[in-house]
Order: structure tokens, then sequence, then C-alpha cells
């Protein structure tokens, strides 16, 4: 993924696109984000990037000619871009959108919201609308940190196990399902026997087992969404059969 970022915040991604995941794919050419400061495209010598609104009420508005500005000299190569506005009005981000945004040919320009709103006349800039959730955050930074991280971990060769990213809850559309490491007993906790069995078959089964119960339990809207195979509706109705009991 290629992508410029528009901020007044810029220091915010540092540190995020600095470790990690990240910061390997960013090395290996995979990823490709450059942070501008909405502040350096503004015209005066205070570097105002935002106004009190038309028609009066609380807080400011981000000023449109700024970004306008900025989004001209990012087009000046001609390529193609995606601009995303990251605000908490836009369609809910989820992993189908972050499966086509790391397919996606164009450059994109996340622009990050501020204050009260933005310039409604900004939007005639925006080709999509993106929130991260029904809740208000300070500003879209953490949203388009969210999406980037999100959309690399499904470029290929981004995660050192190709397998992760495959077993990865989402790609099943279901919860993960419990995971554990040594020791093989902790505190009187003990690791369910089947994990060391050995037996690769039982155990799939098992973790597919432990994802629809979860999934049930905290997100049944997920298995509403979902085609269920014959085996996942005999193991929902072997949950249903043992609700109650033990795992
Ligand atoms: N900016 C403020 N809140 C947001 C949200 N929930 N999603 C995306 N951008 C935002």
């Amino acid at each position: 993924m290629k992508c410029d970022v528009l901020t007044i915040f810029p220091e915010i991604f540092t540190s995020y696109l600095n470790e990690s995941i990240i910061k390997r794919a960013r090395a290996k050419g995979l990823l490709d984000v450059a942070v501008h400061n909405i502040r350096d495209f503004s015209s005066d010598a205070h570097r105002t990037v935002d106004d009190s609104p038309f028609g009066g009420g609380a807080g400011m508005v981000f000023k449109p000619e700024p970004i306008f500005r900025a989004i001209d000299f990012l087009k000046e190569d001609g390529g193609p871009r995606k601009v995303v506005l990251l605000s908490p009005q836009g369609r809910p981000f989820d992993q189908s959108i972050a499966e086509d945004y790391s397919k996606e040919e164009k450059r994109f320009v996340f622009i990050c919201g501020r204050y009260e709103g933005i310039d409604e006349r900004v939007k005639t800039l925006v080709d999509e609308e993106i929130s991260i959730g029904d809740y208000v955050l300070t500003g879209g930074e953490l949203a388009a940190l969210v999406v980037i991280d999100a959309v690399t971990r499904l470029i290929p060769g981004a995660l050192g196990d190709e397998r992760s990213v495959e077993d990865e809850s989402f790609s099943w559309g279901l919860l993960d399902y419990p995971h554990y490491t040594r020791p093989r007993e902790f505190r009187g906790l003990h690791v369910p026997r089947v994990l060391v069995s050995g037996d690769h078959r039982e155990i799939e089964r098992w973790r597919r087992k432990q994802a629809l119960r979860k999934t049930m339990e905290v997100r049944p809207d997920l298995i509403a969404r979902m085609k269920l195979s014959g085996e996942d509706m005999k193991i929902l109705s072997e949950i249903e059969a043992s609700s109650g009991e033990d795992p």
C-alpha cells in the first residue's frame, strides 16, 4: 500500500510507523507512508488551518484552502489517488474494506479531521469517508493508523509467517480461538489436553468450536451473516447441547 497522510499532528505517526510489522513492511517496500503537516499548506504567517463555523456554534472547523492545496500538491505527479476522509460519519471500517484496500493500486490520501469538523466543501475531493467505530475520537489520526495497520497485515510478505493471516480471526468471519504456550500447567491452570495430543484434525476442530462458541457468545451478529458449513452446524448444535458445561 502506498499512502499520504494529511494531519496537523504528524508526530503522532512517528512512533507507530517505526515499530514491529509496520516498520518491517516499510523497510521491505511493501508499505510506503508519507506524513504531511496540513499547516505547511496554509497561506498565512500563523499557519492557520481552522476558523469559526458559519451560523455560529462552539468549536472550530478545518478551513478548506489548506486541504485543497495539500491535495493539489499530492496530485501534481498526475498519478491516480484514492482520497479517504477519517471521520465518525464514515462507512464502518471492517476486514473486507481492509482486504479491498490491500489490493488497491492507487496511492491513498488519508485526511485526518480534527476540531468540530471539516468544511463540507472538502468532501468534493473525497472518494470515501471511513469511521473506525461508533465513538468520537479527538481526531482522525488514530483511525488512519488503524486502517494502515489492518491493511498492512494483509499485504503478502508483511507478516513473517503467511499462515498467521489466514488463521487470523476475521479472515474466518469468526472471533479468534484461545491460544496457549508453555508451561503446560501454571498456578493450577492447565492447557487443554487436545492441544498437546498431536492430533491435528482434533486440534483444528477444537479451535473451530472455540471460535464458534466465542462468536456466538459475544458477536451473534457475525454468525448470522456467515455461511456456515455442515460441520459448523454440527459443532453449533454440540455447543448448544452442552451449554452450561465446561468447554
Ligand atoms: N475521527 C473522530 N472519530 C473518528 C472515528 N470514530 N472514526 C474515524 N475517524 C474519526
